[in-house]
């Protein structure tokens, strides 16, 4: 008998992080709540420092480090050193979810072609507008009155794969890059979680390089 949604277990979810984590405590809480059919199993962040550790333990969940700066090694070394680490806590292609929230790293393409389908990240820009680092200055800076944030499968560009969730936000006069990175990061949360559900159950899948509903 074919497995489907309702029967296979739930994928185990790792979050890759690089700072504050507040994407990654959301949908920690939302999987720990089952509004996400995933099992938290490991936040993985390339800073030893990263606030978004400490958040993690209280919320139970182990944490690695793969430490980004100094890295002597190429970006296949570092990304196998990351594979090794999601290995450990049980997050395999085929039995895992990769969120990246605030990795501030590129993911090079043997481990985005290993966990096709199954890494997503989270951009705070309508994509393709504003691609790369400071998406909302990219936004003020470009006079628009609509940007917003995008969930997406990770493929080997930049910002680039296809599109799972988005949430527009509005920008108001007088937005400076801190007021209008808060209205951004709150529907981040909301559609970070909207996004790793459908996957985690299957109702959205990677076919063809787009995102398709099942
Ligand atoms: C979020 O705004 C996320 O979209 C952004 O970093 C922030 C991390 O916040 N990521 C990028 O800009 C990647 N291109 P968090 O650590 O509180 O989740």
């Amino acid at each position: 008998m074919a497995l489907t949604a309702g029967t296979r277990a739930p994928l185990r979810m790792a979050v890759l992080i690089s700072g504050r984590g507040s994407n990654m405590a959301s949908l920690v809480r939302a999987a720990q709540a089952g509004r996400i059919r995933a099992e938290p199993r490991v936040v993985i962040s390339s800073r030893e420092g990263a606030a978004g550790l400490a958040a993690a333990r209280r919320l139970g969940v182990a944490t690695e480090v793969v430490r980004s700066a100094g890295f002597g090694g190429s970006r296949l070394e570092y990304d196998r050193l990351l594979a090794s680490a999601l290995r450990r806590h049980g997050v395999t292609p085929r039995a895992g979810l990769v969120c990246l929230a605030g990795f501030m790293r590129i993911v090079g393409p043997e481990l985005v072609s290993a966990y096709r389908g199954r890494l997503l990240n989270v951009h705070p820009a309508l994509l393709p507008s504003f691609p790369g680092l400071g998406a909302q200055r990219q936004a003020l800076d470009a006079g628009v009155r609509v940007t917003g944030c995008t969930v997406h499968f990770v493929d080997a560009g930049v910002d680039t794969g296809p599109i799972v969730a988005q949430r527009a936000v509005r920008v108001l006069d007088g937005d400076t890059e801190e007021s209008l990175s808060a209205r951004i990061l709150a529907q981040e949360h909301r559609a970070y979680v909207e996004a790793a559900a459908m996957v985690a159950d299957g109702r959205v899948r990677l076919r063809r390089a787009r995102a398709a509903r099942a």
